[in-house]
């Protein structure tokens, strides 16, 4: 076989693999589309058939459902907080404040890069992370969560995780992100 076929039928068969028809376990249903195929294949061509970091690597990528539910490990808020209801309404203005700084704007970084743009805690910084960010998508594991115990969190971190505390937003800032969040939840 010429150099040229082989490459060939490697290719071909990494998209079977690719598809959930290959040996590694992967469900179809996380390559949902031609970019997350390529983003797939991208990630997949340095393992080269280790299915354990495959299938690791995987769960770390964009799409995808998410883990649901999530184990959870997070410090409570002090009670007050926790109970503190958000002073904004969820209307289409604080809707869009809170979706721009999730995207875009959150300085140091924005929440996608962890938590991912759809919210399924799978962002490209997510890989490696243990705990993982949450999955604002799951809401077996977000009913639970209150937004006063988000905007502790969001304005102090999480300590010994990769949740850095947000002190350059304001409180506003803070509850708009909250409104942002609680729409990704099914
Ligand atoms: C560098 C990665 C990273 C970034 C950036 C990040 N997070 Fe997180 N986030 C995490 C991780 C990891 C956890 C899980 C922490 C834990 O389990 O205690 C988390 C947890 C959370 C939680 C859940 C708190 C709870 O009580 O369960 C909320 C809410 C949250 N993040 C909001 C945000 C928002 C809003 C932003 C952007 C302003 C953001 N995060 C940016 C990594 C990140």
């Amino acid at each position: 076989m010429s150099y040229k076929n082989f490459l060939f039928f490697m290719l071909v068969g990494l998209f079977v693999f690719w598809n959930g028809e290959g040996p590694s376990g992967l469900q179809a249903t996380e390559v949902s589309s031609d970019e997350n195929l390529l983003l797939a294949m991208h990630h997949g061509r340095p393992h080269g058939g280790r299915h354990e970091r495959h299938q690791h690597h995987h769960g770390m990528g964009r799409g995808g459902q998410g883990i649901c539910p999530q184990t959870r490990a997070t410090a409570q808020a002090p009670d007050k907080i926790a109970q503190q209801k958000n002073p904004f309404e969820s209307n289409a203005d604080n809707y869009i404040k809170g979706e721009s700084l999730y995207q875009w704007t959150a300085e140091p970084n924005p929440c996608k890069i962890c938590h991912g743009p759809a919210g399924n805690g799978m962002g490209m910084m997510a890989q490696g992370l243990s705990p993982m960010p949450r999955n604002f998508t799951c809401s077996q594991t977000m009913k639970d969560i209150s937004d006063g115990q988000m905007f502790w969190i969001i304005q102090n971190g999480s300590p010994g995780t990769g949740m850095p505390a947000y002190k350059f937003l304001s409180d506003d800032e803070i509850w708009k992100l909250i409104i942002y969040i609680r729409h990704f939840q099914k």
